[in-house]
């Protein structure tokens, strides 16, 4: 593509072609700013009567060598556009970007994907994006369009110092997530501002989008701030209204774009609702799709973390066992598969190695790497994501002792408490590997801290009164999950799933239950939250985000009401002695 560039602008005929077409413009205004990029609301860029005029030229003077010029440029222009592969795809760049391919090899569904439904363009809609896998030189970001949309993006230093650099063109296939365009060289703990310059179509102008942001990883004494939000159960009738949600989404939008805004943040799970849907396999997608476009106001300017919860179907129980006979199509073709391999082609959890540590125990052809657990640092803050759900092989009917994060996520979970150097140990769950028992819900894994001290979690067995874990983990050396967190001093567990907030400690370690963003009352949970150890007190079920304040000598916690985003609960948390 930047061939393109260059053919564009050599000759005369091209020079007005370049006028005619903005994205031309748009390199050379680029290259003539230098040092400070015009990042500007959404803005048109001129030019388009020129080319009205220049199209009743054409029109009417076909045999003219300056029509026959700029016609064969059109062509040419178009077929070089036409060339880019993709979903969106990746060209060469330069030296500031790097593409990744996710998909493998075709989807295993049964049924195609049908074709988009055709949307009446807008020229000045711009693609959805989001932020993923920030790291200290380097932040991803997915793209999605209605349209095929040919894009850039440019990015600077906020502030404006130093020169603004731009990605080369890519192209959005329609409805199609784009491959990751990875932006690196970046400098550690910096916030950068960046724009996504959009073409919808060859007759539309070229528009850029208002400023965005991102940050690189922290120094160690650095304050910072991040969010967290649990259970938006997007789509599902008497857990999602969509007024509630989007009242929250504005005080998180309005957040992240401010400075310093958060840094990322962390959704609990229970979001895209296949397990409850059971949609068809070939229009699963459409939950994926709709998630998407619900978080990429704030996803734009604050990397998104996912957490699997029960509901999004991520179920290791409904995996075909190859040992029964299953074929690896069968398998491939099993919901849990395509849903891990939808939200690995949707959104950005990390890949191991490098900045991230991450799952790399289970892979399938067409997901790759699972992305279901992982951790990072940022800061004087260790973040641990936790997932109970691909690795518990029953449908827990017998005892909570069924739920498990498996012995491999277990080992490296005990290796990144024992090893990595932090003040502050945020872990993030959707549910426990245990909880409750003996509620009209059967064992589904919640429960106040008071079920931390049970089963795979806490060891204790509450049906025989005795410690069980040597019994049912044999060999799990580390000892139960929630004494590893009071040895490893553990500063907060963040979890979903009850519906409810919820702060309680427990032999030091914190467990605050967040609320949904996305209802006007938590029915479900009133109906049930004291069998599961709430107090009438003790909880709250008013809907809003979560904003985590991280300082050197601790974080503060706070839960903000989705109507006002005034303060419903705070508290804080001190940060360990360093080294520990
Ligand atoms: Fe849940």
């Amino acid at each position: 593509m930047a061939k393109l560039y260059q053919d564009l602008d050599q000759t005369p005929a091209v020079k007005m072609r370049a006028k005619v077409v903005p994205m031309s413009s748009i390199v050379k205004f680029l290259l003539l700013v230098g040092g400070s990029l015009a990042l500007i609301a959404i803005s048109r860029i001129p030019g388009k009567d020129r080319r009205s005029s220049l199209r009743e030229s054409n029109a009417y003077s076909r045999d003219t060598s300056e029509a026959s010029y700029f016609s064969e440029q059109v062509t040419r222009a178009k077929a070089e556009l036409n060339q880019v592969t993709g979903p969106i795809g990746i060209s060469k760049g330069e030296g500031n970007i790097k593409g990744e391919k996710i998909e493998k090899v075709a989807p295993a569904v049964t049924q195609p994907k049908p074709a988009p439904i055709p949307v009446q363009m807008n020229c000045a809609a711009p693609p959805y994006v989001i932020l993923g896998q920030p790291t200290s030189n380097s932040i991803s970001l997915r793209f999605l369009s209605d349209y095929a949309t040919t894009i850039f993006v440019s990015w600077a230093l906020e502030g404006g110092a130093g020169s603004p650099k731009k990605t080369d063109l890519f192209k959005l296939v329609p409805s199609e997530p784009s491959s990751l365009i990875t932006l690196t060289n970046l400098e550690l703990s910096t916030r950068y501002v960046y724009q996504v310059w959009f073409q919808n179509s060859f007759d539309c102008d070229v528009y850029a989008t208002e400023n965005f942001f991102f940050h690189t990883q922290r120094y160690f004494d650095e304050d910072f701030t991040f969010a967290v939000i649990a259970d938006t159960h997007f789509e599902d009738p008497g857990a999602y209204e969509e007024d509630i949600f989007f009242s929250t989404r504005a005080h998180m939008i309005k957040a992240a774009h401010s400075s310093p805004g958060f840094d990322f943040f962390v959704d609990l799970g229970d979001t895209f609702m296949g397990n409850k849907f059971e949609p068809p396999s070939n229009i699963a997608f459409q939950l994926y799709e709709n998630a998407f476009k619900q978080y990429s106001p704030i996803a734009r300017s604050a990397p998104i973390f996912l957490v699997n919860g029960n509901h999004d179907g991520e179920l290791g129980a409904f995996i075909p066992k190859s040992t029964k006979g299953a074929s690896l199509s069968e398998i491939e073709a099993s919901f849990p598969v395509v849903y891990a391999r939808l939200r690995n082609k949707y959104f950005v959890n990390p890949k191991s190695g490098g900045f991230f540590s991450a799952n790399t125990e289970i892979t399938y052809p067409s997901v790759g790497e699972l992305r279901n657990y992982y951790s990072w640092s940022w800061g004087n803050s260790l973040f641990v994501v936790l997932d109970p759900y691909w690795y518990t092989l029953t449908h827990v009917t017998e005892s909570p002792w069924e739920w498990t994060l498996g012995k491999t996520q277990y080992m490296w979970l005990a290796s990144i408490l024992q090893n990595m150097p932090a003040t502050l140990k945020f872990v993030f769950i959707h549910q426990y590997a245990g909880g409750v028992y003996g509620t009209s819900r059967g064992y589904d894994g919640g429960g106040d801290e008071s079920f931390a001290q049970y089963f795979e979690w806490g060891g204790k067995d509450p049906m025989t009164g005795l410690d069980g874990f040597a019994t049912n983990r044999p060999g799990w050396n580390h000892g139960p999950i929630h004494q590893m967190f009071t040895r490893y001093r553990v500063s907060v567990v963040f979890r979903g799933h009850d519906h409810l907030f919820h702060v309680g400690e427990l032999d030091g370690v914190i467990y605050n239950t967040l609320p949904k963003p996305s209802v006007g009352d938590h029915g479900n949970a009133v109906s049930s939250f004291t069998e599961r150890g709430y107090k009438d007190d003790q909880v709250s079920m008013t809907s809003g985000h979560t904003e985590v304040q991280v300082t050197k000598l601790g974080a503060t916690v706070t839960l903000r009401s989705s109507s006002e985003n005034s303060i419903l609960h705070q508290y804080t948390v001190s940060a360990a002695p360093y080294p520990m």
